[in-house]
């Protein structure tokens, strides 16, 4: 079950695992949530992701008209092509809507990314994961953190297991081949470690204007240190143009399309520091040792913050966010050092245990 971005790159790791591994057979709907060629496309391109069974071609829309159509596509779909277990990622609208179908019909499911948690009710990804966590039989943790939150929940023992990040998992693997095939970096007349990254989408941020300014405000008062990046999410786009910021000539803020995987990785190992509001944005800095300046009141993803290599920056002023980023950019550290997202197989540890359930299914 696929439907945004982030999902793709989760699911790339796992998919070639459940391949080599050959017990089962594996199929992907993808609700269409996420469907311009550069947030979905190219991913299943770049990251030899197979063609979905089905696409519900969903779309935008309100969170209750979103997930309500993913709703009825996924029922009608898994009523005529019954899966024995579903495979939910994350914490989106697509996650929500198979999550609540796959109970209604009986199927079980497993949830990767399970027991993560920012506290805070107001964004819909923390509730999203809330109801998909119930409703899973396999509790795929990230961390030990996320780990111990489902046992404080009350988790069943044998549901939960500790098993690394996916997205770890996919930078490890794709990082080199970036580097090797990704021209990003000429084409934008970028030199290594000479440029600020800077990413956000997330609605707290881009649909209060006062934080939506503050960032905006931030990027240009940081483009006087250097180049500051940005491949512009469709969301942030639309409500850019509606509270009509725009760059003033002398802002040296490149503004992009959204990237593929492998740009990413390329433009994200060679910068200085990433600005970002993303959830996995956050864990790919780490795994290729570039400090991350996160902005957001809180994270789900705690021991960054503690190890360091992550400092929170919620934008409630210009200032808050470019005293963070003067702080972190001479933060150095080795990512090799830390094993808060398992070591690289958590693809393959995942396959084994739902091989394992299928099994047990059958007896
Ligand atoms: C969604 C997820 C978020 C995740 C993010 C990654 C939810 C609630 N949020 O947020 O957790 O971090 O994806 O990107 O599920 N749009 C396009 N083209 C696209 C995709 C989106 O133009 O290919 C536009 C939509 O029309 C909409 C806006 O972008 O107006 C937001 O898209 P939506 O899927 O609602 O949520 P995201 O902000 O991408």
């Amino acid at each position: 079950m696929l439907g945004a971005r982030p999902q793709f790159i989760k699911a790339s790791p796992l998919i070639h695992a459940i391949q080599q591994d050959g017990r089962f057979q594996h199929e992907i709907l993808h609700t269409g949530q996420h469907f311009d060629a550069n947030m979905s496309g190219i991913f299943f391109e770049e990251m030899d992701i197979p063609e979905p069974i089905v696409n519900l071609g969903v779309g935008p829309g309100s969170h209750a008209i979103q997930t309500g159509t993913m709703m009825l596509g996924i029922e009608k779909h898994l009523q005529n092509s019954p899966a024995d277990l579903l495979l939910i990622y994350g914490d989106t609208n697509s996650t929500l809507a198979a999550a609540v179908v796959g109970v209604r019909l009986g199927i079980p499911n497993a949830h990767v990314e399970a027991g993560l948690r920012s506290f805070n009710r107001t964004m819909p990804e923390e509730t999203n994961r809330i109801v998909a966590d119930q409703f899973a039989d396999l509790l795929f943790a990230p961390t030990e953190v996320a780990q111990n939150q489902l046992r404080f929940e009350g988790f069943p023992e044998d549901k939960i297991f500790f098993v690394g990040d996916l997205m770890v998992d996919a930078v490890q693997g794709q990082v080199a081949r970036a580097a090797k095939q990704s021209k990003v970096l000429d084409q934008l007349g970028l030199k290594p470690g000479e440029y600020y990254l800077a990413t956000f989408h997330r609605q707290e941020n881009t649909d209060d204007p006062q934080r939506l300014g503050n960032i905006w405000d931030a990027m240009r008062q940081l483009s006087k240190q250097a180049n500051v990046v940005l491949p512009l999410h469709p969301r942030s786009r639309k409500r850019l143009l509606q509270h009509g910021l725009s760059m003033v000539t002398g802002d040296r803020v490149q503004i992009i399309e959204p990237q593929g995987y492998l740009d990413t990785m390329q433009l994200l190992s060679n910068a200085r520091l990433l600005l970002t509001d993303s959830g996995g944005m956050q864990k790919e800095a780490f795994a290729v040792g570039v400090p991350c300046v996160t902005m957001r009141g809180e994270t789900e993803w705690v021991e960054l913050v503690n190890a360091g290599a992550n400092r929170l920056a919620e934008p409630l002023n210009v200032d808050t966010v470019l005293d963070a980023v003067n702080h972190m950019e001479d933060v150095s550290f080795d990512p090799t050092q830390f094993s808060f997202y398992g070591s690289g197989n958590t693809a393959e540890h995942i396959c084994c245990i739902v091989g394992n359930f299928l099994q047990q299914l059958q007896v």
